[in-house]
């Protein structure tokens, strides 16, 4: 198989963002590695994964919006990311491409250094596709899962493909009936001012946003000012990337490392 010197890996996306650069990287020092990631800003998918194959590219993030353009291009799909419909990772193992969704995983990994997710009852908002991601993850580890969603037709549809309960728009949101609730629509990604859940928690809900720019989104200052538990999107973000350097390298990852080079490049682009 056609190897590069450094170990290259990297990202495609529309366009190219330097975080995962920053993330990987740090891992990859940390863990002594002669490997090194390029964010790639590319218009053609297909021709992107032909490229993975060409050049030895050990393993490539997949971002937006190309998580399931890639999939019918690749030699495997794990599972999970089949179920979910959407590849975030793509491991080369040997010139054979393994598609991965590591998402949910980072979500379930985020939420349950919090709390256990075993019988919880889980109100996502959202029908995207980290919604999706968050929804499978919430339901392999056993929590009851209802569904919210602006468009009626698409959260209807993401609850009874996975086989979550639908809950209705996110106005149908009644925080008594919940333990958990999860901001996973893009209201509140760069947006410091806008909160889905405005005037709508309770002080008993542990609250998890997936947008992780800024970190602390305007649902989460809301929610830790009521006294609720929160969960950031920077948590989620780290522990998918987490997974990504387990596959890249076989190795465990160095998640502090990792969540400092994070949170110094969010600071660094000042949202
Ligand atoms: N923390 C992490 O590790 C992580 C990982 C992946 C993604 N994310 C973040 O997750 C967010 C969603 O990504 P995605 O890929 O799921 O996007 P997507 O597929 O475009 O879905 C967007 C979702 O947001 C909803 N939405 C958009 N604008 C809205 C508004 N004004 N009011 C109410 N709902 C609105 C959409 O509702 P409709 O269906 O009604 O349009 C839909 O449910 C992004 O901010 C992304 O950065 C975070």
């Amino acid at each position: 198989m056609p190897q590069s010197l450094p170990t290259l890996c990297g990202s495609i996306m529309g366009s190219p963002f330097s975080l995962s650069a920053k993330i990987h990287n740090a891992a990859y020092a940390a863990l002594g590695l002669d490997y090194t990631f390029v964010c790639f800003g590319v218009d053609d998918p297909v021709a992107a994964v032909a490229a993975i194959r060409a050049l030895g590219v050990r393993g490539m993030n997949v971002s937006m919006p190309y998580k399931t353009a890639v999939i019918a291009h690749l030699d495997a799909i794990d599972e999970a990311a089949k179920v979910i419909g959407a590849v975030n990772t793509i491991n080369n193992l040997d010139g054979v491409l393994t598609g991965y969704n590591t998402d949910y995983l980072g979500a379930v990994r985020a939420l349950e250094e919090v709390c256990a997710l075993h019988n919880k009852r889980v109100a996502v908002i959202g029908a995207g596709g980290a919604a999706r991601a968050v929804v499978f993850g919430c339901l392999q580890a056993e929590a009851e899962v209802t569904v919210f969603n602006r468009s009626v037709e698409r959260g209807a549809a993401l609850a009874e493909d996975l086989g979550a309960r639908w809950g209705g728009s996110i106005e149908a949101f009644a925080a008594e009936s919940f333990d958990i609730v999860i901001n996973a629509t893009s209201v509140g990604f760069k947006q410091p001012q806008s909160n889905p859940l405005d005037g709508r928690l309770a002080s008993h809900l542990i609250v998890m946003d997936v947008a992780f720019m800024p970190v602390h989104t305007a649902l989460l200052l809301q929610a830790q000012a009521l006294g609720c538990r929160t969960v950031a999107g920077t948590r989620m973000l780290v522990h998918q990337a987490c997974r990504q350097i387990e596959l890249y390298t076989g190795k465990p990852a160095p998640i502090d490392i990792m969540e400092q080079a994070m949170l110094q490049e969010i600071q660094r682009l000042k949202l």
